[in-house]
């Protein structure tokens, strides 16, 4: 059986990749940092499927030491999916140290330190690394900055861990387009709604489902490493 684990993998876009690894007989650690009830009845329900296949993680991920504690948990891992991230407006001129470590931290440092403090396990296991990217790592979402220049910094370091960790763990991502809509602090209004979805060729947001599709296809696909694919509807066509 191999293991992975996914980060935020409790709700929304991680969920689905964590359901999408687990009926593909990955056993599955599920790392959640506020979502408790919900990452609970996720594994429930898997463990209902395959009993002893779905186990929880908490950690705070923009803290280096709960990282460590995290990560010294895990004894054996096959793939390390770093899904987790905060996403909300940073306005170059409305925006501090506050929100910089905050986004960095979570969205860039969680991932690289995971990597390396897993790297070990992995390496011996032939693994593999997914890093869920975003289409405005190479083209900048307006009053986003902090959240652009760390998946920006998520794209660098997927070629980069890629290069340097051959060949025993392959590293690669998927970079989404329109999936979900933010929530809470980062909602938008429906003429923004309008906006966006105006600019897809396919001319709709894609499913949690074609993200963990695309991930899926990388964890078979044994000669891609370093690659980013653009699930997006064509979006990046038109930006
Ligand atoms: N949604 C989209 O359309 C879209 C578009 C482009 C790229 N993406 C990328 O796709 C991935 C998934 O997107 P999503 O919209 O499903 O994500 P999301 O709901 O915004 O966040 C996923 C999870 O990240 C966890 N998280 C956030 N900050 C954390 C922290 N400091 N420590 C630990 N966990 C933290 C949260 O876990 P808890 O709930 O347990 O607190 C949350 O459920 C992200 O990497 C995102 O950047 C998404």
């Amino acid at each position: 059986m191999k293991t992975a684990l996914i980060t935020g993998g409790a709700q929304r876009i991680g969920a689905q990749i964590t359901q999408t690894l687990h009926a593909r007989d990955y056993n599955v650690i599920i790392h959640y940092r506020n979502s408790n009830k919900k990452a609970q009845s996720l594994a429930d329900k898997l463990n209902k499927v395959r009993a002893n296949s779905a186990i929880l993680v908490q950690a705070e991920l923009s803290d280096i030491q709960a990282l460590q504690i995290l990560a010294n948990s895990i004894k054996h891992l096959n793939l390390l999916v770093n899904n987790a991230s905060i996403f909300y407006p940073t306005p170059v001129q409305n925006t501090d140290e506050n929100d910089w470590n905050k986004i960095i931290n979570t969205n860039l440092m969680a991932p690289f330190f995971l990597s390396q403090y897993l790297s070990a396990t992995l390496s011996k296991n032939n693994g593999c690394i997914i890093n869920i990217v975003d289409i405005h790592a190479h083209r900048p979402l307006k009053n986003h900055a902090i959240y652009n220049i760390s998946k920006a910094g998520v794209l660098m370091m997927t070629q980069t861990l890629a290069k340097e960790l051959a060949p025993e763990i392959r590293v690669c991502g998927v970079a989404p387009g329109s999936i979900l809509w933010p929530e809470n602090e980062a909602e938008i209004n429906d003429e923004q709604k309008h906006n966006i979805l105006s600019k897809i060729p396919l001319n709709k947001q894609g499913s949690p489902e074609d993200i963990a599709n695309a991930v899926l296809f990388l964890t078979i696909s044994t000669y891609i490493t370093g690659q980013v694919i653009n699930v997006d509807g064509g979006r990046t066509l038109n930006q």
